[in-house]
């Protein structure tokens, strides 16, 4: 099941859209140029919305084809239908390409474009978003698991080019192709995790537990809301997890299932003290007590983080994407402002699965 829309735009110049009968031609040339491609080209209905116009077609494959010509001379039409999985698309790419061409040339526009078909309704997301909202198209070809946790909905999806990937709530965590994110997150080679006790926060796909275990740690407790993201990615993502989610406890580590905010008061209760925290939780954290805005819970985080730290002890995070200035600042900013004086470090890297370079920070008590 999947609805395609195509998307074509041309310019002309605008008093072809003022002129009445200049814009009578121009409808009727798009009008001949669509009936060459769509056998059956039917007109619906015809409007003007402030100085634009707009018609209405209905073509094969009971297509709606929707011409709009705006004031300043921008023409968009938009092509959309609903087609079956195995069913042949209304036109093949390089038709969409002749059609472009075709009607660019009979309107002699100064430029136009043409977007492959956006397709909607798939069971699973093909378009997933850069940091700043720009959208990303998944060479996605299989939904390999699906559940709706109390927490968020959980998906592991097949990329040809990434392998599985653990999609939370429609955000990209982690791929089979994403070990540069475990690895610029903890550093590895610069910091020493030997001997060392460790604090997860979140991490719930299991990749950096799994390459921390690497570095013989004295002991590493991981705090993962969400047992059913556990779950799925010891099935799903063994490639980056090992078999290290197959059980709650092994010689040197802990899985504890549970909001990592109740867990850190504990441990500060408690006065435990650790050499590093990671912060590998969700971009968007979940949060069981009523912080409902992000940033009170990176606050809060952050501020019972220090608090489990040894002196010498360094909380190690991932940022946001290095598109995202704005956002970095502020978590800068959030960290200048805590009740402990921190210093920190930052390096990136590009994250296969993001399409993106990532900010990391580590961060150390002064
Ligand atoms: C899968 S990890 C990996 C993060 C990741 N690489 C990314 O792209 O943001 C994030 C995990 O944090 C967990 N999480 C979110 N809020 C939490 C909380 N309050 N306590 C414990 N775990 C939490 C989510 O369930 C999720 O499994």
């Amino acid at each position: 099941m999947v609805a395609h829309t195509i998307l074509l735009d041309f310019t002309v110049s605008s008093n072809v859209i003022a002129d009445v009968d200049k814009r009578s031609n121009l409808k009727s040339t798009i009008a001949n140029v669509l009936n060459d491609y769509f056998t059956g080209l039917k007109p619906l209905t015809e409007a003007t919305v402030d100085e634009s116009f707009i018609v209405l077609y209905t073509g094969p494959k009971s297509s709606l084809i929707t011409v709009r010509g705006y004031p300043e001379g921008l023409i968009t039409i938009n092509v959309e239908y609903y087609k079956e999985d195995e069913e042949e698309a209304l036109l093949s790419f390089e038709q969409w390409r002749y059609l472009e061409a075709d009607i660019a040339l009979a309107l002699n526009s100064q430029r136009s474009k043409r977007l492959p078909p956006v397709r909607r309704g798939t069971i699973y997301d093909l378009y997933l978003t850069l940091s700043d909202e720009r959208l990303l198209e998944y060479d996605i070809d299989k939904l390999v698991f699906e559940a709706r946790s109390p927490y968020q909905k959980v998906q592991i999806v097949h990329s040809k080019s990434l392998g599985n990937l653990l999609v939370l709530d429609e955000l990209q965590n982690m791929s089979e192709a994403d070990l540069i994110y475990t690895e610029t997150l903890m550093q590895r080679g610069k910091e020493n995790y030997a001997g060392k006790e460790i604090v997860i926060l979140g991490g719930g796909d299991g990749g950096l537990l799994w390459e921390l275990l690497k570095e013989k740690p004295k002991f590493v407790i991981m705090l993962e809301i969400d047992d059913i993201v556990i779950k799925a990615c010891s099935q799903h993502m063994r490639s980056i997890c090992g078999d290290c989610l197959d059980k709650r406890k092994g010689d040197n580590y802990k899985i504890i299932i549970g909001d990592c905010v109740e867990a850190l008061a504990h441990m500060i209760e408690e006065g435990r003290q650790f050499d590093y925290v990671f912060g590998d939780l969700t971009d968007i954290p979940i949060s069981m007590t009523p912080h409902g805005d992000a940033w009170d819970f990176i606050r809060l985080i952050l501020n019972s983080t220090m608090k489990v730290l040894k002196p010498s002890g360094k909380y190690m995070t991932h940022g946001n994407g290095a598109s995202c200035p704005e956002a970095l600042t502020m978590f800068e900013n959030e960290l200048s402002q805590l009740s402990v004086p921190v210093t920190f470090t930052k390096d990136r890297a590009f994250i296969p699965s993001f399409f993106e370079d990532w900010i990391f920070y580590q961060v150390s008590r002064k």
